[in-house]
């Protein structure tokens, strides 16, 4: 298959995607509507995929005029904080479909003629339309998450592999250095770029993801009412909040349930905990004597081979994620329970670092020394030195395109609608 053709098959694969996450399963009003400050109204999310589409093959790598220059402004996310967003004139679902549709014919057309991308020094800006395409689609699970009503999703709840059996708690990731980031991966954006080697001392990670369980023990032995647990920050989160527990958890009578998709649940104990901000995944680690990983601790568990000395683009090495591996693409709407997917070891052991959950880091989002914008400031370079904490390893949610060893995401240390979860470490 030719790098044309894979582009055109994942444009149109994402674009199945965000259809079945908006105007095939919800109404006109559910579409326009905020359904949280924290979030944009999804008819905003559908159009902004097609106009940033527009910006950047139509108008960039075509050639072509503005399309509508008009509604630029309304879709461009540093004009527009998401707060403002329902009260802006959007255009509604019908018109954000056929706008979308007739950006995507532009593509289709430019393609037969443009020469395909070649150069992996900096991304493909197909790579990165599709990619920011399904970045966008699980920024909508989590307005569906948040959104209450009558469930609008359904769970394909697509098989997990066996568990693995009787699995150590922690695995040791050898003292020595790796190599930290890529400078050829056509798929890369610009803050994984480039390449370069860090030394790293012997330490201990967890198997797999804090599960549920374990985290109920620290809200359960009262983790929460305990400020020695907590750095100043957070405390004053917990204070401020009033949070006793991760979002959508709900307590009734002697017994934990858990939101999910409009749907009321049991807590599940051995699935990996999620919806917990970076300040609560910080003061378990510290209620359980231990700490959050680096992000280079991360990626050297979720990458590095000792034995052969060589960068694997995914935990289990080079080939493509698939249902034995990880749990990606939204193939189940929840994590897998922990010690899922044996098939998706990293050479240290640890399971579950792609897919699942996102994990939580100690680490501030930062640029890789020698790092060079691409192609524009506003992806990564404005969020730089910021506060942000980097997230590793993508969710159930993050299509198998947008993630791998290198790829790195970032929040606001209280965020919690996002599928984030965490492991924690310890020195050797
Ligand atoms: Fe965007």
């Amino acid at each position: 298959m030719t790098d044309k053709q894979r582009y055109a098959d994942e444009l149109a694969r994402v674009r199945d995607r965000s259809i079945g996450l908006t105007t095939a399963v919800l109404d006109e009003g559910e579409l326009t509507r905020q359904h949280s400050p924290l979030m944009s109204p999804l008819v905003w999310d559908l159009a902004h995929v097609g106009n940033y589409e527009e910006l950047w093959l139509v108008r960039q790598l075509a050639g072509a005029e503005p399309m509508r220059p008009e509604i630029d402004g309304l879709y461009d996310a540093f004009e527009h904080p998401r707060a403002e967003r329902p009260s802006l004139p959007l255009l509604g679902p019908t018109e954000a479909q056929r706008y979308i549709e007739l950006v995507r014919r532009k593509v289709f057309d430019a393609l037969d003629t443009l020469p395909a991308p070649s150069d992996p020094t900096s991304i493909s800006l197909y790579a990165m339309v599709v990619q920011h395409e399904h970045q966008h689609d699980e920024t909508m699970l989590a307005t569906h998450q948040l959104r209450r009503g009558a469930p609008a999703l359904t769970d394909p709840d697509s098989p997990v592999p066996p568990r693995a059996g009787p699995l150590p708690a922690e695995v040791l990731v050898p003292a020595g250095p790796f190599v930290m980031g890529t400078s050829t991966d056509p798929w890369a954006y610009d803050n994984e770029r480039p390449a370069h080697t860090r030394d790293l001392p012997a330490f201990w990670l967890d198997t797999t993801p804090v599960t549920v369980g374990a985290y109920r023990g620290f809200v359960e032995s009262g983790g929460y009412d305990e400020a020695t647990f907590w750095s100043d920050r957070g405390w004053a989160w917990r204070c401020r909040s009033g949070k006793r527990a991760p979002a959508f958890w709900v307590r009734d009578g002697n017994g934990w349930f858990r939101r999910r998709f409009g749907r009321l649940e049991p807590l599940p104990d051995d699935e990996p905990v999620q919806h917990v901000c970076w300040y609560e995944a910080e003061a378990y680690a510290r209620w359980a004597g231990r700490r959050l990983p680096t992000e280079a601790e991360w990626e050297k568990a979720a990458s590095w081979d000792p034995a052969t000395e060589t960068q694997r683009r995914y935990p289990w090495g080079d080939d493509e994620p698939d249902a034995t591996r990880a749990n990606l693409g939204q193939t189940r709407l929840r994590p897998a329970p922990a010690g899922s997917y044996p098939a998706g070891a990293a050479p240290c052991g640890a399971l579950q670092l792609l897919g699942d959950v996102w994990e939580w880091t100690a680490s501030e989002f930062t640029g890789h020394p020698g790092f060079c914008v691409f192609p524009y400031r506003e992806y990564s370079e404005v969020f730089f030195g910021e506060g942000y904490k980097v997230l590793r390893g993508g969710s159930w949610a993050t299509d198998p395109v947008a993630c791998r060893a290198t790829f790195r995401n970032w929040d606001h240390s209280i965020r919690r609608q996002i599928f984030a979860g965490f492991r924690t470490a310890r020195d050797a």
